[in-house]
């Protein structure tokens, strides 16, 4: 698949996964890093509910050089800049573990709402790319997205004023969430997928797109990172949230040397 059929299929389904993944040497980095930092008390590292099992990783681009080089990837950059069509700046960035059988889930959302909502992005001119670092299957939590409905722009919200509350926003009790209702209704013309593969597989999905996660009941860790590339023509107008929620830095990324 070259990169126009790739870009096709995204602004048509609102996601695609992409043949090739990321290589061996880069998926043991990050499975490392992940370890690692998991294991710091910082901040970036938010913890499960009610509990101390780490749920996600926030901001490590910032301060970890494996992270910090994976989001100036070749690969990764051209394919950002194919899907927005212009130059990019990391946005986001965070690492959603889903231990084993504690795992929790992510009710359906889109994120576009919350970057509007909490940040005043003005457009969604920015793009989702998840790279699984163990394999995702259908019984530890993929990630389920509504094909095609990044098309209907940001759908009925419970939710709908900013929530000032971080937390709210990295948690299973989500701040900005697409009613269980609404979202069986478009489940019903937008087919659900679930985006399973091996570890090292790459997708990139709109964020517009209706999407959730289940609890991870199985005795398998599923752990996906997920950058999120912004235009730098689309840098957000009220940015309260802390920095490892919303870079700063909105400098166009640059791709390392292969
Ligand atoms: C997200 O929606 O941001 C993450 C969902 C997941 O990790 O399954
Ligand atoms: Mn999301």
């Amino acid at each position: 698949m070259g990169i126009s059929e790739i870009a096709e299929r995204y602004h048509d389904r609102g996601w695609v996964v992409l043949a090739e993944g990321i290589d061996q040497q880069t998926l043991a980095e990050l499975r490392d890093s992940v370890t690692r930092i998991s294991a710091l008390e910082r901040e970036e590292v938010v913890h499960e509910t009610g509990g101390e099992v780490v749920r996600a990783l926030h901001g490590c681009h910032r301060f970890d050089d494996v992270c910090a080089r994976l989001v100036r990837h070749p690969r990764l950059v051209d394919l950002a800049e194919a899907l927005i069509g212009d130059q990019v700046y990391v946005y986001q960035f965070k690492v959603n573990l889903k231990n084993p059988r504690v795992g929790q889930q992510w009710p359906w959302h889109q994120d576009f709402a919350f970057w509007s909502i909490e940040d005043g992005m003005p457009a969604p001119d920015a793009v989702n790319i998840a790279i699984n670092l163990d394999e995702v299957h259908e019984g530890n939590g993929p990630l389920t997205v509504l094909t095609g409905s990044h098309a209907l722009g940001v759908v009925g919200q419970s939710g709908s004023a900013a929530s000032g509350d971080w937390r709210q926003h990295v948690s299973a009790d989500l701040a900005h969430s697409v009613p269980a209702d609404l979202a069986a209704e478009l489940a019903t013309k937008h087919q659900p997928e679930q985006l399973v593969g091996p570890a090292g597989a790459v997708a990139a999905f709109h964020p517009n797109i209706v999407h959730s996660s289940s609890d991870n009941l199985s005795a398998d860790r599923r752990t996906v990172l997920f950058i999120t590339y912004n235009s730098i023509k689309n840098v957000p107008s009220r940015v309260s949230r802390p920095e490892f929620l919303v870079d700063r830095d909105t400098t166009p990324v640059t791709k390392l040397a292969q």
